[in-house]
């Protein structure tokens, strides 16, 4: 494990790729800033976060495409991670939101952003950014984000949870080998926010509809019953869910 810590800089995703182009690093690199000037969100939004309370990192992780066949096991793998991470740490109700939002009760905690570019055939370099709201306790404008000292009453030591993020994905990533994708996938979908539950969601369109999440297929699109027992398969621009 290599720890590349900035005061600030655009987004420890985009200097960690930059970094890759540079350098040969080694696999589980880090790369935390307490500021991000051009913090990046999922679907092109922004990630905001309070200068040195939270936690904003990406990690360097190699793999062999083989291993990842299944496209959306890299996201699970990453999500029970986090899930883990947030658990051992006591966070009530926690709940993983398709794909990667990582919620306790109604409120996002911590946001993924995984980046995959491949090295030559069979390798693909990864890189994680995970971004943790700890210590920030206003959060303007987002009625539904929460941070963990909202959460628990108490301010958290950034390096600890940064320690404790490596060892959870250094476990993660070893029960696929250890358990198999299948099990993975599985353990993902006993944690999934809303599952079985009649749920409403917005279409590309604007429209609202009614529908009870059942599952991710392989390819990680959201498996949804509709009404007259009409089963779907979403991705993420066609879909999203609201509550
Ligand atoms: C989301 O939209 O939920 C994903 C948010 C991911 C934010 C993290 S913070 C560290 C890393 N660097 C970035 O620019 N984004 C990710």
């Amino acid at each position: 494990m290599r720890i590349i810590k900035l005061n600030a800089t655009d987004s420890t995703n985009l200097y960690l790729k930059d970094l890759m182009n540079e350098s040969s690093l080694e696999d589980f690199t880090f790369v935390v800033a307490d500021t991000q000037t051009l913090g990046r969100g999922q679907m092109g939004t922004v990630w905001e976060s309070e200068h040195g309370k939270n936690l904003t990192f990406s990690v360097l992780k190699k793999i062999e495409s083989e291993q990842f066949n299944n496209p959306f096991l890299l996201n699970i793998c990453i999500s029970l991670a986090v899930y883990n991470a947030l658990h051992t740490l006591g966070i009530p109700n926690l709940k993983v939101k398709w794909p990667n939002d990582i919620l306790s009760g109604h409120s996002k905690i911590c946001g993924i952003l995984i980046e995959n570019i491949l090295s030559g055939s069979r390798m693909i370099s990864s890189v994680i950014g995970i971004g943790l709201n700890v210590n920030q306790e206003k959060f303007i404008g987002l009625p539904n984000v929460s941070s963990l000292k909202l959460i628990m009453g108490k301010t958290f030591d950034l390096e600890m949870l940064l320690f404790l993020f490596y060892g959870e994905l250094k476990k993660s990533f070893l029960e696929i080998e250890n358990k198999g994708a299948g099990y993975m996938k599985d353990t993902y979908e006993s944690v999934l926010f809303r599952k079985d539950k009649p749920s409403t969601f917005k279409g590309t369109d604007g429209n609202l509809f009614m529908g009870f999440i059942r599952g991710v297929s392989d390819q990680g699109k959201l498996m949804v019953t509709l009404e007259d027992d009409i089963q779907k398969e979403f991705n993420m621009k066609e879909i999203s869910l609201l509550y």
